[in-house]
């Protein structure tokens, strides 16, 4: 499973980066609006911090406006990847982009027939909304489980980015679920580390090498 990281801040990228976890990048326009910076200026940066794709998004909500909107993202970078919102526009320019051979991650996807949509016009990801579905009493990992299996019933190459992954249970879940990608902030990383156990061993270890008075680099 690859992991990208859900956020438009350097800092929290430089972190990811460093610990070697990082396989790309997703951006939406609440996270750039978070960071109040010129938005080409950011995705370039990202792209030269990061060996992966880095998602940006469209704001355009028609076909043209979209395309010519991703024309431009795609410029920016190869490590681009146009986002467009899963609505009849953003399906047709998906078509359009993978026919150029711009890749795709295809957004705010809910349903598996939207998902379906997303594959037939060759879209390089589906992002389905893991936690948001969870937030109105829908089961998001299942959303998951379902566009896994339909895709490999076709053996359609779309690959399945679980999104608004909030805490780590929903990560493990969607790599049970065979996602090929999961999107998460770093919080969400970080809590990927945590066991207690590991914690309590350490100290334990720490301790009794203490006691040996041995050193691993002999002065
Ligand atoms: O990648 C989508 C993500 O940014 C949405 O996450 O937590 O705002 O639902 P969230």
């Amino acid at each position: 499973m690859k992991f990208f990281l859900d956020t438009a801040n350097i800092d929290e990228i430089k972190q990811g980066v460093g610990w070697g976890l990082v396989d790309g990048v997703t951006t939406n326009p609440s996270l750039v609006a978070k960071e109040g910076v010129d938005f080409h200026a950011r995705i370039k940066e990202i792209c030269v911090l990061v060996n992966g794709s880095v998602s940006a998004e469209v704001t355009a909500t028609d076909y043209d406006g979209m395309i010519k909107e991703g024309h431009v993202l795609a410029k920016l970078h190869p490590n681009v990847t146009v986002k467009v919102p899963l609505i009849p526009d953003g399906i047709r320019a998906c078509r359009t982009f993978s026919q150029e051979g711009i890749k795709v991650n295809v957004t705010l996807c809910f349903s598996s027939s939207q998902a379906l949509l997303a594959a037939k016009a060759g879209a390089t990801y589906i992002s389905p909304f893991v936690g948001r579905l969870d937030d109105v009493s829908q089961d998001g990992i299942q959303l998951v489980k379902e566009i896994v299996q339909i895709y490999k019933n076709y053996n359609f190459t779309t690959q399945v980015l679980a999104a608004s992954l909030r805490h780590p249970m929903h990560v493990v879940q969607s790599a049970l679920a065979g996602a090929h990608v999961g999107t998460m902030p770093i919080g969400v990383l970080k809590m990927l580390f945590n066991h207690p156990l590991t914690d309590i061993g350490l100290k334990k270890f720490l301790a009794d090498w203490e006691k040996t008075k041995e050193q691993i680099q002999k002065k």
